[in-house]
């Protein structure tokens, strides 16, 4: 079946996966990656299928509503999966209302632009689908507890017959109330509430997904695993907030990008679904790993960059424990992680490690010059 759908924020990390899944598993379908290249955004992420004769990029702002409107006209778009958004949690401490326009508005712009499109066709809403990518850090934090005196992280929740790690025995559930706390996820909250209102109020087909950390390749490093990974290979401190007690949920980003693909075909019109990794890390246990990594694949003598780790003033307002549960998607679609967290972490040290150029040319603000120029001279 021909589709054409438009996923945004598809040159950032997770958005890179899901084109390049989608260009390379549906070549029926045409893929346009609406994307402004921010300083998240970065067309070498998606180097290898650019030149497919599927794939169209368009640099646009998500909050620009003629050119949004035109290009789902243009381009008869009949599935929007909506990546676009600024992602990073400290940069929305110091600068919330950028992330007010691009998560809120931004989001609000596409919602309106979509219905108004599609309600214009003789079929309207048949066959159409606005799916919202968002996060678990809308429910807000959950508590570390041990249960029974067993010292977490415990293993619990083996359904799948694999090794799923937690620091405790409440998880987010779809049915929870949203708490964010910071201004990235009260933004992000905000934006989940606009895309069920219009699916409620106008009946849009709207699906949304809150998903737990992602790590991989391509992830911009600013973010803790792609960060310390170039410091220790640089040996830098390595920045740990607080006493690097707070605890994550690592999803492997090509198992979410699965799980997105999964959803946007069979996913329920009007559904949440959460999608986590079953796989919470304290930060502190989780860089001492990556440290033995990078150490070992580099040939440093074990405990070489040990030494790199700098206890740093807190972020204000860490959230301390994220842990999704994501059994409705396991029941009801047969999704779960494919990736064990150490074969995870292992791929990702090795891509940063052998990728230097990649992370050189982001670091120091290359890949950003060069499509300046390229836009500019056109
Ligand atoms: P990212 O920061 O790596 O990429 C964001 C992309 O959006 C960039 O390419 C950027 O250029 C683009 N963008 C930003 N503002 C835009 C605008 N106004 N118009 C058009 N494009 C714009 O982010 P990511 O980590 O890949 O996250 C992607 C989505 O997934 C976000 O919505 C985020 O909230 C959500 N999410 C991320 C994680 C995670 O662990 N990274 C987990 C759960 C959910
Ligand atoms: O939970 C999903 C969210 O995960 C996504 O919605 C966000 O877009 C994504 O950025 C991520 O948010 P976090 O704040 O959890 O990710 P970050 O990589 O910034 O931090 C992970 C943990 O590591 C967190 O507890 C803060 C800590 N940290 C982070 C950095 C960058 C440090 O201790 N030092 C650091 O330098």
């Amino acid at each position: 079946m021909k589709r054409t759908i438009l996923i945004t924020g598809g040159a950032g990390f997770i958005g890179s996966h899901v084109v390049r899944l989608f260009v390379n598993k549906y070549p029926d379908y045409r893929i346009i990656n609406l994307d402004k290249l921010t300083y998240a955004g970065n067309l070498a992420n998606l180097k290898d299928i650019e030149d497919r004769p599927n794939y169209r990029f368009v640099r646009m702002d998500i909050c620009d509503f003629e050119g949004v409107l035109n290009l789902l006209q243009d381009e008869k778009v009949d599935g929007i999966i909506h990546l676009a958004a600024e992602s990073h949690v400290d940069r929305s401490i110091k600068d919330p209302f950028t992330f007010a326009k691009t998560n809120v508005m931004g989001t609000l712009t596409l919602l309106q632009a979509a219905k108004l499109y599609w309600e214009s066709l003789p079929e309207q809403f048949d066959g159409k689908r606005f799916y919202h990518i968002s996060t678990d850090e809308v429910y807000g934090a959950l508590e570390i507890t041990d249960p029974a005196g067993v010292e977490p992280p415990f293993t619990t929740r083996a359904s799948s017959g694999k090794h799923h790690l937690a620091y405790g025995t409440s998880f987010f559930t779809e049915d929870l109330k949203y708490q964010p706390h910071s201004p990235y996820s009260a933004a992000k909250a905000s934006s989940d509430h606009f895309v069920r209102a219009y699916h409620d109020t106008y009946g849009l087909p709207v699906v949304v997904t809150n998903c737990s950390n992602n790590y991989g390749p391509y992830q911009f490093p600013e973010k803790l695993i792609p960060l310390f990974i170039n410091n220790i290979r640089h040996r830098k401190p390595l920045p740990v907030y607080g006493k690097g007690e707070n605890v994550r949920d690592w999803l492997y980003v090509e198992d979410h990008a699965r799980a997105i693909d999964l959803i946007f075909h069979e996913g329920k019109i009007a559904e949440t679904y959460n999608i986590g990794g079953f796989n919470e890390w304290k930060n502190i246990d989780l860089i001492k790993v990556l440290i033995k990594t990078v150490d070992r694949l580099l040939g440093n003598p074990e405990g070489t960059s040990d030494h790199l780790i700098t206890y740093v003033t807190d972020r204000a307002g860490h959230d301390l424990r994220y842990a999704i549960d994501s059994t409705k998607l396991q029941r009801e679609l047969g999704w779960e992680p494919s990736l064990q967290f150490e074969e995870g972490i292992e791929k990702t040290v090795r891509w940063y490690l052998d990728n230097q150029a990649w992370m050189d040319n982001v670091t120091s603000g290359d890949y950003q010059r060069y499509y300046e120029d390229m836009y500019n001279n056109r």
